[in-house]
């Protein structure tokens, strides 16, 4: 059976809680899936491929992502590699396509990725820290959209089947 990866890395626990969804769209779909912060992983072997996906913080990939990508570039330069990212609190990502950051545009091209997606982010009204607590007061909300990352991630899983065959 297919074995991938999905590194994450989140501050709050909205990324991470997709990255669960993204696990459970591959299964869907076929293959197996297992999820895991990205700090933790300490090899990919055993993976055919690999899904890493981080949060947004001030136009960045959260830092354990970055990290993640640098430690195991020259292994997932020769895996097959999704990224996604998860950010705007609004609706827009439910919208259109919205382009990757310009760092993480960066990483898909070092890595040779085989495609970025943009999901929705969530804040909670109470959240902690100076800049995150402003602007919680503005827009707190949850606008992750479960269905599309379960849709996204199966189509990810049906794509690998079809190559594997
Ligand atoms: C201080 C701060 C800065 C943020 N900067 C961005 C940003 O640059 N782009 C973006 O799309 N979302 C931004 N967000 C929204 C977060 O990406 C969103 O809340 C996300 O769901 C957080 O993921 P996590 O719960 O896994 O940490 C920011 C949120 C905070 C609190």
């Amino acid at each position: 059976m297919i074995r991938v990866l999905v590194a994450y890395a989140s501050e709050r626990g909205g990324t991470a809680e997709i990255a669960d969804w993204v696990g459970a769209g591959l299964r869907q779909a076929g293959v197996d899936a297992d999820v895991r912060p990205a700090g933790q992983v300490t090899t990919l072997d055993g993976y055919d491929a690999a899904i890493v996906g981080g949060a947004l913080y001030a136009g960045r990939w959260h830092r354990e992502a970055r990290h993640f990508v640098r430690r195991h570039a020259d292994t997932l330069t020769h895996r097959q590699v999704w990224l996604f990212s998860s950010g705007p609190l609004d609706r827009t990502a439910e919208e259109r396509d919205i382009a990757p950051a310009p760092g993480v545009a960066k990483v898909a091209r070092r890595i040779g990725a085989e495609g970025h997606a943009t999901f929705g982010g969530r804040l909670t009204p109470d959240a902690r820290g100076f800049m995150a607590s402003k602007i919680a007061k503005r827009m707190s909300g949850d606008y992750r959209d479960r269905a599309q990352v379960t849709e996204w991630a199966a189509g990810i899983g049906r794509e690998l089947r079809k190559v594997a065959v």
